[in-house]
């Protein structure tokens, strides 16, 4: 989604504005542009596609100034042309924007009306022309800035330079995340810690509804309200150094292939391998008394949510509620008081998750979080953390974040049960160990990376795949899908594979591949009864499961891949990795653009 970088600095900034521009790439855009102020004019670059295009023009046209702003764009209102491109301008002001104007197209005819004249189809334009409208009437750009927020709707993160104001930048923040990066004489604004790392590692947050003024020397800021206000500067954890791809020729697989060690890494803060104990340490509110769970979640990110679900349910027995957090918010429901919500996000700040945490929190539940950024605004806002350890996670599509909320998860259904008293202390162990096996467990299964990608040879050329599993098999399928269409572009559904003959039945034949995730568990004899349905009728089986089902069945599948043997209890986390894999292959082989796939971001911070 929309990167924002600024910088009122002392150097050069248009190659420090690109390059800034390049660590937010990961998060997904498809135009790019940067703006600086020189003697108090307004100079601009902006370019659609990739930021080597928007290289090329500055290199062809370079701009000079200390103080600048840059943004990819990932179009909401219009097309992902040069003239939608941020940053936008007119001779008053220039300004990037993330997040959306809801009452831009009534801002526009009031200030169409009065002279203002708009050249694109954005809704940030019309932030440009009501700033510059206060400016017209003498305000000055904080008082212009202050007024143009009470008259926005929406979700926005803005950083504003004004033609005649050398050395101010103004930032803003309502709904969208903004963080303010404090250097040595240079000051910079940036959409996340990542897009900072080599420029500085010390980071204030700013609070919903703040805006800031910023100049080389520091920032001031102000709450919704105008009052001035002090936030805590903090000193984050990511480093430049964290977000290279090392040998790797993509970063999906560069983090498919950190599993083992940070799902260990993960572990490693919840569980004690030595006595077996999963300690969840200062929870706010007590694990015994939570009449019901909801989860709630996004993407990848719901199906270590569904996965959940079946832990907590199977091993802690508490009821679940389980939604995606864009149909969860509208649906008006009135939450059990005292219940737990757990919000699962990689990035922390996916706009509905955050939206429906809010609501709950109104709602008077606990709110627990697992998260991969520790600074996120839905860590900042949850009565309880839980971190992933994944580090971070820049391929659009997520691999390590997924095995590592499983991991988390994991631990909080042994807690759960073990303080409900749903399982004794032995079981309680045996979970413990399955689990601290888990990373070596990933090793074994990244030895087929070969094999998998000979298999992705079968898959390049279908229409469509189905991917079929049962229990907690079932949200495996359905991530299997979704990873393969989000980068090879094929068509997939996951099904839950007992429901496959109420519908995709129909599409099976020779030419639909079939991936059937069935390790050794107790629901592993229906799955094998579907998996015969489908061979019935001529489709080809890709078979995931250990050795004893391939023992068992093996010989009726196309391909067979055997995984660990281990407790089912931890089989989704391993089953996971082949079906990264081979959506990782075959999106190699079909020469698509793995990292950074098409349309899609990788924080998605708009409804
Ligand atoms: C986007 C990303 C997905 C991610 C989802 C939820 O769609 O492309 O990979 O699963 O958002 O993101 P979150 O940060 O909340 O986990």
């Amino acid at each position: 989604m929309c990167g924002i970088i600024g910088i009122v600095g002392k150097k050069e900034v248009a190659p420090m504005l690109i390059d800034g521009l390049k660590r937010l790439e990961y998060r997904g855009y498809d135009s790019a542009g940067i703006a600086t102020l020189v003697n108090g004019g307004i100079e601009r670059r902006r370019a659609e596609g990739k930021i080597t295009n928007l290289e090329t023009l500055v290199a062809g046209s370079p701009i000079g100034g200390t103080m600048g702003i840059g943004h990819t764009r990932w179009a909401t209102h219009g097309l992902p042309n040069e003239i939608n491109a941020h940053p936008h301008a007119n001779d008053r002001c220039v300004l990037v924007h993330n997040g959306i104007i809801e009452n831009f197209q009534e801002l526009r005819q009031e200030l169409a009306a009065k002279g203002h004249r708009f050249e694109t189809e954005t809704d940030t334009e019309a932030v440009v022309h009501l700033v510059s409208d206060f400016l017209s009437q003498g305000m000055t750009p904080q008082e212009a800035v202050a007024a143009s927020l009470k008259r926005l709707e929406g979700a926005f993160a803005l950083a504003i330079l004004f033609t005649g104001a050398e050395g101010l930048m103004i930032s803003a923040r309502r709904g969208s995340p903004l963080a303010i990066g404090y250097g040595d004489g240079e000051m910079f604004v940036g959409s996340d810690a990542l897009a900072l790392a080599p420029l500085t590692r010390r980071i204030c947050y700013l609070e919903e509804g703040d805006w800031a003024e910023i100049t080389a020397d520091g920032a001031i800021v102000h709450d919704e309200a105008g009052a001035i206000v002090e936030r805590a500067i903090r000193q984050t954890a990511t480093s430049g150094a964290m977000i290279g791809k090392g040998n790797f020729p993509h970063f999906m697989l560069k983090e498919i292939y950190e599993q083992p060690a940070v799902i260990g890494d993960t572990l490693h803060t919840l569980l004690n391998p030595w006595n077996k104990v999963v300690t969840l340490q200062g929870l706010p509110f007590d694990l015994t008394r939570i009449p019901r769970v909801t989860i709630i979640a996004c993407g990848t990110s719901f199906h270590a949510g569904m996965v959940a679900k079946y832990w907590l349910e199977q091993i802690a027995r508490v009821p679940v509620d389980l939604d995606i957090a864009s149909e969860f918010r509208y649906r008006a429901i009135d939450m059990q008081p005292g219940g737990l919500s757990i919000f699962i996000s990689q990035s922390g700040e996916t706009a509905d998750t955050l939206a429906a945490q809010r609501y709950a929190k109104a709602q008077g539940q606990h709110i627990m979080v697992v998260v991969n950024v520790a600074e996120s605004s839905m860590a900042r806002e949850a009565d309880a953390v839980l971190l992933t350890h994944a580090g971070p996670e820049i391929g659009v599509a997520s691999t390590k974040a997924f095995t590592t909320q499983l991991t988390v998860l994991a631990c909080l259904a042994i807690d759960m049960a073990s303080k409900r008293g749903a399982i004794d202390a032995a079981r309680a162990a045996e979970l413990c160990s399955a689990l601290t096996e888990v990373p070596s467990r990933c090793n074994e299964v990244l030895v087929h990376d070969e094999a998998i990608a000979e298999l992705a040879r079968e898959i390049m050329d279908a229409h469509d795949v189905l991917y079929l599993g049962r229990g907690t098999g079932y949200p495996i399928a359905l991530e299997g899908a979704l990873k393969l269409k989000e980068i090879s572009y094929i068509h997939a559904e996951g099904y839950a594979a007992g429901e496959m003959k109420h519908g995709p039945i129909a599409l099976i034949d020779e030419y639909v591949p079939v991936i059937v995730i069935a390790p050794s568990d107790n629901l592993f004899d229906k799955t094998a009864s579907n998996m015969q349905e489908v061979i019935a009728r001529g489709g080809r089986v890709i078979f995931l499961s250990d050795a004893a089902g391939i023992k068992k069945l093996g010989n009726m599948a196309a391909a067979t891949i055997e995984l660990p043997t281990v407790d089912p209890f931890v089989a989704p986390i391993l089953y996971t990795i082949p079906v990264q894999l081979l959506s990782y292959h075959t999106a190699v082989l079909k020469g698509t653009d793995v990292d950074q796939p098409r349309n899609l971001a990788k924080s998605v911070t708009v409804e």
